[in-house]
């Protein structure tokens, strides 16, 4: 089959790297005609082009793989590949979770497959494993470690005691970090990737906007000693869940926070770039898949999965999905560490040592209100699990 990449960075020049091996029967197979990259001096190898045209328009190309990130132009090469009748594989979250309706559609319109496993949990057959799971029956929620950045550097923050720039730095060398980390430390990227799962895992699309989420970028020090003294340990975890609401109405508890766990718990040992995620259904009760979340090689794994896949004409093609409201009444407990604790009064269940208090039973959805109004820049936000 013929392929074309879009993209030769960190994923794109794992795929490569990984395709013109034909380590295996499968690989083999796959030949690359075309690589799109922004510049002529990007990368040295005959197949590149900077003109898109070559590749949409070439009827002996099937399959695109788009691993440019960001929205524009990736979702209008995306699109006008489907269009053009070519198979799509995304390694881009971002762009997906933000398109993924108009996206799905124009796959079904034209029959074709539009692929993404590379976009959640980098190398674990997450995305995979979740379709195989919501075959056989409903899935009742996901949650987990899903951002290598993140994990990295609350790992070595606990471990060794290391400064959160430098490991930002350290993160963004491997090649775990995005062009703008800012999505990484803020939980962005993460909301992304909830929103992902939630459309394999229950056939619901949330857009991103309406998911809260909160990052890493305020933690400090002493809430590491805090989780130390308590036998808790630092991870930032998404999560989804299908709810109902008192009224007997259908609603979507998702969201993305950094979570205190219990440092003996499964998830606890989850370090580095490695993610670990987890789904929940009545059979198969739960299940966590583990690897590594971010990285070239892991990564690329991921989309040239989805290539045999489709080669082999086993990938599902895009189902309509549904929407739904997310939940304003699924109440969590959080660990809150403002600079001023008279703006958040009204939440205050208990104080602790570290300058921050725990607020229970409250909604996401109040918790926002609350730091809208404190209008605080530097507080930071963990749930307790
Ligand atoms: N920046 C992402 C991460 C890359 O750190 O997990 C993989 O999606």
């Amino acid at each position: 089959m013929k392929i074309a990449l879009l993209g030769c960075g960190v994923v794109g020049s794992g795929v490569r790297a990984i395709i013109d091996a034909k380590e295996s029967r499968n690989t083999a197979a796959l030949e690359i005609k075309k690589i799109l990259v922004k510049d002529e001096n990007e990368i040295d190898d005959p197949r590149r082009t900077t003109d898109f045209n070559e590749i949409v328009n070439d009827p002996e190309i099937e399959l695109v793989a788009e691993m440019m990130g960001g929205l524009e132009p990736a979702h209008s090469y995306v699109k006008a590949a489907l269009e053009a009748g070519k198979h799509v594989i995304t390694s881009n979250k971002k762009m997906l979770a933000s398109f993924y309706p108009e996206l799905a559609a124009a796959a079904a319109a034209n029959n074709r497959c539009l692929a993404y496993e590379a976009s959640t949990g980098g190398g674990i057959p997450w995305i995979a494993n979740l379709g195989r799971v919501a075959r056989e029956e409903n899935i009742e929620s996901f949650s987990g470690i899903m951002n290598g950045t993140t994990n990295y550097i609350l790992s070595r923050m606990t471990s060794e005691g290391k400064d959160f720039a430098e490991l930002l730095a350290e993160a963004q060398k491997l090649g775990y970090a995005e062009a703008d980390p800012t999505d990484d430390i803020d939980g962005y990227d993460v909301r992304y990737k909830c929103c992902i799962s939630a459309v394999r895992a229950f056939n619901t699309y949330v857009s991103p906007e309406e998911i809260p989420a909160y990052g890493i970028r305020n933690i400090g020090m002493q809430d590491m000693e805090y989780c130390k003294k308590n036998g808790l340990v630092c991870k930032l975890i998404g999560h989804g869940a299908l709810v109902k609401n008192a009224d007997g109405s259908k609603a979507i508890d998702i969201g993305v926070v950094p979570s205190f766990i219990p440092a003996d718990s499964m998830m606890a040992g989850i370090s580095l770039n490695f993610n670990a995620l987890q789904c929940v259904s009545h059979n198969l009760g739960a299940a966590t898949f583990v690897g590594q979340g971010a990285g070239s090689l892991p990564t690329a794994h991921a989309v040239v999965q989805d290539m045999i896949d489709v080669m082999l004409a086993e990938e599902e093609r895009a189902e309509e999905v549904r929407t739904l409201p997310v939940s304003t009444e699924s109440l969590h407990n959080f660990y809150i560490r403002p600079s001023k604790l008279t703006a958040f009064g009204a939440l205050v269940t208990k104080t602790v040592g570290s300058g921050a208090f725990i607020a229970s039973g409250i909604s996401f959805a109040r918790l926002k209100e609350i730091v809208e109004q404190a209008n605080d820049n530097n507080v930071f936000i963990a749930e307790i699990l």
